[in-house]
């Protein structure tokens, strides 16, 4: 006998332990996060983003030496590919630049397959060239020729500034970026890293669970929300039509994207830190409008639904200060995100177990087969 849909609904995993893992805890009990046992405060006020990807995918902090190596390394690796260059000309200027990633990560597997015997080259490939993917596709399409990519910057927060803007950035900006790479490094079995996981649980290629992994996260339930929380805040004028505006999308039962999280359930941890950011950023530039109106949808959310904004929430009014362009928020956290993946397929592969769960069947009886002239 089958189980009938009236049984309570299973879904989303939620809950369920799907394997073991030493990069992350995304603690539900005390609302908090470490990266290999380092707290993300304690990583968010000393390290560099590059000093927690290297940590990420290494098990242990650089050394001096072995930071600035690392630096010099990703600096010679995000110089692209002649051909990868010529596709990502191809690629029409209206797509979503999600998409692009996707394309150049996947593209680059075609070219550069043969790196995957060594875990790293492939992962400080990639977590040194989504930026300059991202920036050569867009000035490519907005300039009408090839871009200049060079830069002194050697960290991937000041190169992809110095290049969006075609200037060094100041202190705050860098490490307002850094910061927020930092915080979107890295989150246990979240959607995407269980989808990278996942195919590479099959034995398939490093580049295939990447570019699955940027599929996942381009959605507005998972990366996508700080594109869509930037728009929701810059709907409103001021603290009075936010109030107005979010009442009533609440009252019409619609989402608010950047609130909300399926594992913290009072907090998230890295909130507060971009909030702080986000701050200093609007004291910076002298914004009167979009701070007030992302606090007070704050309050509003929190004394009608008990929920908290999530990591997309502050860094959406963090990018916006830094000038960046909407469409590049989700790209940024796939920017910072690769550092996580790499380090999740990484341990996939060292422990492999096909994942494959079991679904719980709820469609009908087994039943005769009904000839095609009588249906
Ligand atoms: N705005 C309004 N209501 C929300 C909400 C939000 N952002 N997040 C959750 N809720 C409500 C749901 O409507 C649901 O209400 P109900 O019980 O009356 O149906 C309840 O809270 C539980 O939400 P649910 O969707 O079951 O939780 P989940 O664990 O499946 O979802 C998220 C978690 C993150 C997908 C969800 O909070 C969400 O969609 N947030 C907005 C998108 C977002 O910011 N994503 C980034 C995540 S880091």
């Amino acid at each position: 006998m089958v189980e009938t849909a009236t049984k309570k609904k299973v879904g989303g995993l939620a809950g369920i332990v799907a394997g073991d893992s030493a990069i992350c805890v995304c603690g539900a009990e005390d609302q908090s996060l470490t990266y290999r046992g380092y707290g993300i405060e304690d990583l968010a006020t000393h390290a560099s983003f590059e000093e927690v990807a290297w940590l990420l995918l290494r098990g242990e902090l650089p050394t001096s030496h072995q930071l600035t190596q690392y630096r010099a390394r990703l600096k010679t690796l995000r110089v692209l590919p002649d051909p990868l260059k010529r596709v990502l000309e191809l690629i029409p200027r209206t797509a979503h630049m999600m998409d692009v990633l996707r394309t150049g990560c996947s593209f680059l597997g075609n070219i550069e397959a043969h790196q995957e015997r060594d875990p790293f080259v492939s992962s400080d490939r990639l977590l040194a060239s989504f930026g300059s993917m991202l920036l050569y596709w867009h000035l490519f399409h907005k300039k009408g020729q090839a871009p200049n990519m060079d830069s002194a910057q050697d960290t991937v927060a000041g190169y992809f500034l110095e290049i969006l803007h075609g200037k060094a950035p100041d202190d705050l900006a860098r490490r307002a970026l850094d910061v927020s790479l930092i915080l979107y490094a890295e989150h246990e079995f979240n959607a995407s890293t269980f989808t990278a996981r996942t195919i590479t649980s099959t034995l398939a290629d490093y580049y295939s669970a990447v570019t699955g992994a940027i599929g996942a996260l381009s959605g507005p339930l998972h990366g996508g929300a700080n594109e869509k929380a930037l728009e929701l805040i810059q709907r409103f004028p001021n603290r009075e039509a936010a109030e107005k505006g979010v009442l009533a999308a609440l009252a019409n039962k619609e989402l608010i994207m950047g609130f909300g999280h399926r594992v913290y359930t009072t907090k998230d941890p890295r909130s507060p830190i971009n909030k702080v950011w986000a701050e200093r950023l609007a004291k910076a530039t002298n914004d009167k409008v979009v701070l007030p109106v992302a606090e007070c949808i704050e309050q509003v959310m929190w004394r009608e639904k008990k929920l908290f904004p999530n990591a997309d929430f502050y860094s959406a009014a963090l990018y916006h200060f830094l000038r960046i362009p909407t469409p590049m928020f989700t790209p940024l956290f796939v920017i910072a995100r690769i550092s996580g993946w790499s380090a999740h397929i990484q341990e996939q592969r060292e422990h492999n177990k096909l994942i494959r769960p079991v679904s719980r069947y709820i469609g009908p009886d087994r039943r005769p087969w009904i000839p095609i002239e009588r249906r």
